[in-house]
């Protein structure tokens, strides 16, 4: 055994790997003797306790057993034999193993596709700024819990969510949205899309029809498709979801999905009259509204208006929430405002999911709102974006007239760019993909052919030199589409 004194690697662990590998690899056969830690010692001149170490260590793990009168000896029976399974079964799988029938519920799920990540390049969108997150307080906070609350925040908690965390959301969409609820109205969820999976199995029967924003959002169109929702497009106006047109294609739709502060994509904000429009509509309809406040945070110019769901009074609608937005998407946490009736039903229907989201993660997420980091942490970065937009918009008006037409609704993570009529924006996506830049063509969130096509540029991941530059070459691709 060759020993190392200068490797970073400890002595006790050298010794440990070196006689591992001899058991592993049958060198040391099983039951053969091992010199006692003194002995060892002496011959590696290392001091008693490394050896002693890392014997230890190889009978923790079980490859060596202590015998009284006869000492230390390699293990008949292998952890690694009794930790590893037997080799499976070669052989062609046949013809109903390789194209599974699937249920009705399989198959509409298979035939979704689910949106792809991308890189971060310029003009990505829906991404925060993850660079300006503050994550040396957020490794402090669930140190902090990790060490004081493991025992309490590791065994299995309650499906609705941690309830320090369901507190903690209330006080602030009751304060920040103009919500109206109690903690035990808050569903805590794996992210918004979980919430409105939940919904969607929990309030629509195959064939329902679902109203959904056109162009809108994909992602909840598939969680109603995935149950078998008839969905239904609506379009927008200048105050956001057409209520009349909803009400004339489908008078006697079960659900309306909407995204009332700041429509995705499009931005229009839904006006206040169209806000009661569409409650006094979901109460006579005896319809369910679901509203997703996913970026209502960002706002830069304007208050904003009070959510659809304090403003209900007939408690029909279900308000979901995100942090993915205002925190990181990879935190995976959100939640579901629901009528009092109906948290019994979302209770179970999580439970059967998956239980709950990690109780670890909801607890730090509680300390953070708690404590004044999640308002400190908006604060900022509504001054970031606003200055990156600011940037961007800029940018956008040194560009050849006519070529691109920007609505800012003064408010979000994006900015939507009209092209001008009869320009296909797959096709200037594409191009501008080829020139190294991500920008979403608005018919990708359509259902059907739009009048008029878009592009959707996001602008919270990049710094401004970063957004001036990418926008020439934006430039110099709009210009070879104009020829
Ligand atoms: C309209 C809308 N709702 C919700 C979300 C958030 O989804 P999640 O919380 O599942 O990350 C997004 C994210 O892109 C979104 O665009």
């Amino acid at each position: 055994m060759r020993l190392d004194p200068n490797s970073a690697i400890p002595l006790y662990r050298q010794i440990y790997d070196s006689l591992r590998d001899a058991i592993t690899s049958g060198r040391l056969a099983p039951g053969a003797a091992l010199p006692a830690t003194r002995v060892l010692a002496q011959e590696l001149a290392v001091s008693r306790n490394t050896t002693a170490a890392a014997l230890a260590q190889l009978r923790a793990e079980g490859y060596l057993e202590v015998r009284p009168r006869s000492g230390t000896r390699v293990s008949p029976l292998l952890p690694d034999t009794l930790l590893a399974a037997p080799r499976g079964r070669a052989g062609r799988p046949s013809a109903a193993v390789r194209h599974p029938a699937l249920s009705r519920h399989g198959a509409r799920l298979a035939a979704l596709h689910p949106s792809t990540t991308s890189a971060p390049r310029p003009f990505r969108f829906g991404i925060p700024a993850l660079d300006a997150f503050p994550w040396h307080l957020w490794a402090r906070l669930t140190s902090r819990r990790l060490r004081h609350s493991a025992a309490a925040l590791t065994g299995y908690d309650r499906a609705t969510g941690f309830a320090p965390l369901r507190e903690a959301i209330a006080g602030y969409v009751r304060a920040a949205r103009g919500a109206v609820c109690a903690s035990e109205q808050v569903i805590i969820t794996s992210g918004a899309q979980q919430g409105l999976d939940l919904l969607a199995r929990l309030l629509i029967d195959e064939g329902d029809q679902v109203w959904v924003e056109n162009p809108g959002y994909p992602s909840a169109r598939a969680a109603f498709a995935a149950v078998g929702a008839r969905i239904v497009p609506i379009p927008l106006d200048a105050e956001g979801l057409d209520v009349r047109a909803g009400a004339r294609r489908a008078p006697r739709a079960r659900l309306v999905y909407t995204t009332p502060s700041r429509q995705y994509p499009v931005g229009v904000t839904m006006s206040a009259a169209r806000r009661f429009e569409l409650l006094r509509w979901a109460a006579r309809a005896d319809a369910w509204v679901v509203e997703d406040d996913y970026d209502s945070e960002f706002r830069y110019v304007s208050r904003p208006l009070a959510c659809l769901q304090g403003l209900d009074e007939s408690g029909r609608v279900l308000y979901v929430g995100t942090f993915s937005k205002t925190l990181f998407p990879g935190l995976r946490l959100g939640y579901v405002i629901v009528p009092p009736a109906l948290a019994g039903a979302f209770a179970t229907a999580r439970a059967v999911a998956d239980w709950h989201s990690p109780a670890v993660e909801q607890a730090v997420l509680a300390d953070f709102i708690r404590e004044g980091h999640f308002a400190r942490h908006i604060r900022r970065m509504r001054v970031l974006y606003q200055t990156r937009r600011d940037a961007l918009l800029a940018a956008l008006e040194a560009l050849a007239p006519n070529s691109l037409e920007v609505t800012d609704a003064g408010a979000g993570m994006q900015l939507l760019g009209w092209l001008p009529r009869g320009v296909s924006d797959r096709h200037v996506a594409e191009l501008a993909l080829a020139a190294g830049l991500d920008v979403a063509p608005l018919s990708a969130f359509a259902i059907g052919p739009l009048a008029r096509g878009g592009l959707v540029l996001g602008y919270t991941e990049f710094a401004p030199a970063v957004l001036k530059a990418a926008v020439r070459r934006l430039g110099a691709v709009l210009e070879r589409v104009r020829q």
